[in-house]
């Protein structure tokens, strides 16, 4: 191994080695400028029909009259399929959406560059079903619809025109539990490489030992000879931090005959390394380059992060040597008015609210997310349960994974491995989800090849899986099965007998040595800004007075148990699927579609951060209720909050968890021994309605520090926009959301309101989706108008790819109108 501090003149001679690529590459193939290899987005310019159509994999075929798009796509909720239907294919579960064949087409000329390389095909993901083939050559089919893929593209390219075409198939309905979304809904690239360099996610990256002082870096890496002759060379890698500074480099020689590949390791040291943490995610850049004969040949650019993750029987998990209880909540896949082509600014506005709400881990449930997706959280400081399948071998749909589990799941588990294990937010592997074999006779056989796979290809995270059913009076997931799980996942470990008191405590006493996950707890469901206050007796899940109670109790438990690792409560976010008509989605998150916040939010603000925050609740416009009893609530981190109407005080209620005993000796409180008023973790007083305004005083140690106000509000008069974003890029992929907020004369939001909004956007942008969280309301999402519920509507647009403005209008009869401007940079 040897150590050099040429690499600023090898980045040189990388770049100086290729010609200039932007003027070979046809228009709408757009290079990423990096040495030695280059990553061609073939996102744009597809042609696609949604049929099955005969013999459109032929190259002669005309396909002049298809469709043209731009990708990521998902054409389940586009107005051409046909929006949601009771009849649907699809069904409740899969959010009543049409699904079908579809056929893409895209051609291409190939670079300059490309010629004498290798190219691959990289798909993020395509559900599902897709049957590829370039120049009319059968390259391949893959099932799972959530999991990236490649193919190489070199023996069959030619010269001039070529023709890459993908057959996606959805039509065997129903095939999920959820909404899947339809078509190539994830990125899809070239990569062009010389035929010696890195293999196709041939990097992993660890950091076996760290500490405040230094860290060493573990590299594996993955070096293919795919030329005809033998190959000397080198592996230079490289460690650049957050300022682009060189911190260390190191090199191995390797030696590959003809169609040979090889392995090579190796290890550096940080010193004072900045740890990876989710109040300050800092990420390394490692930077692998191959020489050979002197020449730069590939360069592989990876993220990193420098983290020590430990579990402990009794601590729960530590993050660089610090217990963090994990906050969690759990994900599907869709972006809600998008589908499931989803922008990445779109998760990044979603997943900020979380870590704003104190959230600090997600479970990717039931499916490996999009590859942007983990970059997020690394970028954000979340950490991450990456989940593989929600059906094994025994099916929970017809036409569900388990048609594939024999064939595939071992190839599908590694490929997530693989793309997956770089990442520092990744903490934890996750093989399955209440798969129907935990209580099976055999069925841990199942789970142990699996465990078997993520202990092969990532030795340094453990594997859990969703397991419900654990105190279940018949068919209870077997033992065999609970104990080769390194972290044994718990899906509503409450859900069982005195379990809803006593939690994990009886499998702690009855297993000392097993590590206790949450992998999916109960939250508080319901719709944002309903209120149900009457006895209305279709409703089966609790009013708003009385929803949150199983949460708050479990949150309790976990809390003050520094065994269990944390809890993943389902849902952070309401998701399409998994619903009754009139419903299109379920309404378990804490965010609705559009990602604005419902009450259950501020519970776990209230708990998860420290404040100090208050937020009250129901709204305060019960025209007709004059004088009949409303129960007002409210979450807070204060110690004490006190309630006025109209001025006049209903009382100071005291919040206590956890409830402190004596200190110092016994009939001595650090704090006065008056008790809170309430075990639970909300409070909550009982007024007769009149109108007016509501306020909430909350206090710590006597001190006002917050105050939140409801007020009975006036009719709708105007509209008022806000936008999360001033300037966006011009890259045909950016986005900025618009709140829409239907407001009285005096500027406060009309909770019930629920005007027609009309949108007319100008400029380089155009609208991409539209919504307003309501679950029974079954309007296009792709349009230019929505209803507003209770309040509020979203406006998602995007970028072109030219610079400018985007002029964005929304108007409504008897209201006044209101406008934004966006920027599109460059
Ligand atoms: C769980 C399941 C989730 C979702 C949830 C709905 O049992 O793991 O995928 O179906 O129930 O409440």
């Amino acid at each position: 191994m040897r150590r050099t501090i040429l690499t600023s003149l090898i980045i040189i001679l990388t770049f100086s080695s290729w010609p200039s690529v932007v003027a070979a590459v046809e228009q709408n193939l757009q290079a990423r400028l990096e040495p030695g290899r280059r990553i061609i987005p073939m996102d744009f310019g597809w042609k696609f029909k949604l049929d099955d159509v005969k013999g459109a994999e032929q190259v002669a075929f005309d396909d002049s009259g298809w469709r043209e798009l731009d990708l990521p796509h998902d054409w389940s909720i586009e107005p051409e399929s046909g929006g949601f239907r009771q009849t649907a294919p699809t069904g409740g579960a899969g959010g009543y959406v049409p699904a079908g064949i579809g056929w893409y087409r895209k051609h291409f000329k190939l670079p300059e560059l490309a010629h004498g390389r290798r190219v691959w095909i990289e798909f993020d993901g395509v559900y599902e079903n897709s049957t590829v083939w370039l120049n009319g050559q059968y390259l391949g089919n893959r099932p799972f619809g959530y999991i990236s893929f490649h193919y190489d593209l070199t023996p069959y390219l030619v010269d001039g025109e070529n023709i890459l075409v993908v057959r996606v198939d959805n039509s065997n309905q129903p095939n999920s539990r959820w909404y899947s979304g339809s078509g190539i809904y994830r990125h899809v690239r070239l990569i062009v490489t010389e035929p010696v360099h890195v293999g196709h996610w041939g990097v992993y990256v660890t950091t076996p030992q760290v500490s405040a002082e230094s860290a060493t870096v573990a590299i594996c890496t993955r070096v293919e000879n795919e030329g005809t002759t033998l190959m000397k060379g080198i592996l230079r890698s490289i460690i650049i931090d957050i300022d682009g500074k060189e911190l260390t480099s190191d090199e191995s020689d390797f030696e590959l005959n003809a169609g040979e590949q090889t392995e090579l390791q190796q290890q550096m040291q940080v010193n004072s390394p900045n740890l990876w943490l989710i109040e300050k995610p800092v990420l390394y850049k490692l930077r692998l380059v191959v020489l050979g004969d002197g020449k730069p040949l590939d360069e592989v650019n990876t993220a990193f992060g420098i983290r020590k993750i430990e579990y402990d029987v009794d601590r729960g998990f530590l993050l660089n040597g610090k217990q963090v209880k994990m906050k969690g909540v759990c994900l599907h896949h869709d972006g809600g008015c998008v589908g499931a082509a989803v922008p990445i600014g779109v998760w990044e506005r979603r997943l900020r609210m979380l870590k704003n709400m104190g959230c600090n881990a997600i479970r990717t449930a039931h499916n490996p997310p999009a590859p942007e997706f983990l970059d997020l959280c690394d970028r954000l400081g979340l950490l991450v349960m990456d989940e593989a399948f929600d059906e094994w071998k025994i099916g929970k749909t017809t036409h569900g994974y388990n048609k594939y589990f024999d064939e595939w799941s071992q190839r599908d588990l590694t490929a997530m491995l693989h793309r997956d294990r770089n990442h520092p937010s990744v903490v934890m592997w996750s093989v399955g989800n209440e798969v129907r074999e935990q209580p099976r006779p055999g069925g841990h056989e199942v789970l142990r090849k699996l465990v078997e796979i993520c202990h092969r290809e990532d030795p340094t995270r453990p594997v859990t899986q969703g397991c419900d059913n654990i105190a279940a009076d018949g068919g209870s997931t077997t033992l065999e099965f609970l104990e080769l799980l390194d972290i044994v996942g718990y899906n509503y470990v409450d859900r069982w007998h005195e379990r809803r008191e006593l939690y994990y405590s009886l499998d702690r006493h009855a297993h000392p040595n097993w590590k206790f996950v949450g992998t999916e707890s109960v939250s508080v469901w319901g719709g944002r800004g309903g209120y149900s206050l009457g006895r209305n007796l279709n409703i089966v899940r609790p009013n708003y007075t009385s929803g949150m109670i199983r949460a708050e109790q479990l949150w309790k438990f976990v809390a003050m148990h520094d065994y269990v690792i944390g809890d993943f409560m389902w849902t952070g976010i309401d998701y399409l699927g998994e619903s009754r008509w009139p419903s299109k989605n379920a309404s378990s998150g804490v965010l609705d579609l559009c990602g604005f916040p419902k009450d259950s939010y501020f519970f776990y603000q209230s708990q998860w951060t420290d404040g100090p925050m208050i937020h009250l609740f129901p709204h305060w416009n019960w025209s007709g209720r004059e004088g009949q009893v409303i129960p007002v609530l409210c979450y807070s981190n204060c110690d004490a909050v006190e309630l006025f109407i109209n001025g006049k005080s209903f009382g100071e209620k005291r919040l206590e968890f956890p409830r402190p005993g004596n200190s110092g000796s016994w009939a001595r409180y650090e704090r006065p021994p008056v008790y809170g008023t309430t075990a639970d973790l909300h409070l909550s007083w009982d007024v007769p309605y009149t109108p007016g305004v509501i306020k909430a005083v909350g206090r710590k140690n006597g001190k006002e520090v917050c105050n939140a106000e409801v007020r009975t509000t006036g009719e709708p008069a105007a509209i008022r926009l806000s936008v999360d974003r001033e300037a966006i890029a011009a890259n045909a992929q950016d986005v900025a959301h618009i709140t829409v907020e239907v407001v009285d004369a005096t500027g406060i939001v009309v909770p019930t309101a629920d005007n027609l909004v009309q949108f007319t956007i100008k400029g380089e942008g155009r609208l991409i989706g539209v919504d307003n969280g309501n679950p029974a309301d079954h309007d296009l999402f792709k349009a230019d108008k929505r209803r507003a519920f209770n309040g509020l509507c979203l406006a998602i647009v995007q970028s072109t790819r030219k610079p400018g403005k985007i002029h964005f209008v929304a108007r409504s009869d008897g209201l006044k109108e209101a406008s934004v401007e966006i920027k599109v940079r460059q």
